[in-house]
């Protein structure tokens, strides 16, 4: 220390300083070394500035600059270090060489995602989406739809009723009426939305539901194409392979009618595939004569189709989910299953 100049003993001091304050882990020791080192009566630095007066002219203003410079050094050093083992993780005692914790994201609910699945296979088939009010009339309802009031499809048992002849729509049937009134042949459209019954709340029932329509009307449209839009929407749906059947049903707005079921293969994970058992996925058939006629049409002259599904179901179908409740009492560790 006796041999070093002033200027090498503050350029080691610095380098000490320096060191020591990025050495200490809390506030108080970075004190004690701003103390040693900048304290007024005893920091190390200062002493060395107080000896200037013992120096010769010519030392003095080099060796009281680099004082100076380095005072400045050591006091930004402090500083930076203050803020560092003062920031928030510091005081939890974080360590900030952790990965961070993931973020919550949202997503799509799976009867939400059925219905965009369902809706884009239709849309690269050429129809486009239509939509209707949730509260109608019984005109639209039934009697359009070729259902008399008194027919048991429009018991009130199983319609919830607003006023009079107002209704929440218990299918989404209605909006083929109310495309046909404003559009003229060609139509192809796919109409989703909620629909409503008077249904006890189980595993298979409830009272609030998604429903998709489907209708297809034009000059020329046969059971033919009825029955290969179907099977071709099946298999882009459930994957190539799937089967189609249609079994003889009845709805008062399409003749024939008929249930559509779906038998699907499986690919285990080893490879060996396996057949479902048929599982019914919508209702539908040929638009009866007598609904074109009170949509204005002339149905000596327009055919179509048309089909109702219910994409909870499929959603169920698919994922193997076997009760419809638990898509509606949003416990996110369920939810958080179906990805988006
Ligand atoms: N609306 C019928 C239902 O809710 C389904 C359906 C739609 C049947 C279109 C035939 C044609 O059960």
């Amino acid at each position: 220390m006796t041999d070093q100049t002033p200027i090498e003993a503050l350029k080691a001091l610095e380098a000490e300083a320096v060191a020591a304050s990025a050495a200490v882990t809390d506030l108080e020791a970075l004190e004690e070394v701003r103390i040693t080192y900048l304290g007024r009566k005893e920091g190390r630095i200062s002493l060395i500035l107080r000896g200037l007066g013992g120096m010769s002219a010519e030392m003095r203003p080099k060796v009281g600059q680099e004082a100076n410079r380095v005072k400045g050094a050591v006091s930004e050093a402090l500083e930076s270090r203050e803020r560092e083992l003062a920031g928030p993780a510091s005081e939890l005692g974080a360590d900030l060489t952790l990965p961070g914790r993931s973020t919550w994201g949202g997503g799509l609910h799976p009867i939400t995602q059925a219905v965009d699945e369902i809706f884009d296979i239709f849309r690269d088939l050429g129809f486009t989406r239509a939509r209707g009010p949730e509260a109608d009339t019984e005109w639209y309802n039934f009697e359009a739809l070729n259902t008399p009031l008194d027919h048991p499809a429009a018991d009130e048992q199983d319609t919830l009723y607003l006023v009079d002849s107002v209704l929440l729509r218990s299918h989404t049937s209605p909006v083929q009426m109310r495309t046909m009134e404003k559009h003229e042949p060609p139509i192809r459209i796919i109409a989703p939305g909620w629909v409503y019954r008077r249904d006890t709340y189980d595993a298979t029932h409830t009272p609030a539901f998604m429903q998709i329509e489907g209708l297809v009307v034009d000059e020329g449209i046969s059971f033919v194409d009825f029955k290969a839009t179907l099977a071709e929407f099946a298999c882009r749906y459930w994957g190539p392979g799937t089967q189609t059947r249609f079994r003889p049903s009845f709805f008062p707005f399409t003749e024939p009618s008929a249930e559509v079921d779906v038998k699907r293969v499986i690919t285990r994970p080893d490879g060996t595939q396996e057949e479902t058992d048929w599982l019914e996925i919508m209702g539908a058939g040929m638009v009866d004569p007598a609904v074109l006629e009170n949509a204005g049409y002339d149905s000596e002259r327009y055919t179509g189709f048309a089909f109702g599904m219910g994409p909870a179901r499929i959603a169920m179908l698919k994922h193997g989910v076997d009760d419809l409740r638990t898509f509606f009492e949003n416990d996110v560790r369920f939810l958080a299953q179906f990805g988006s």
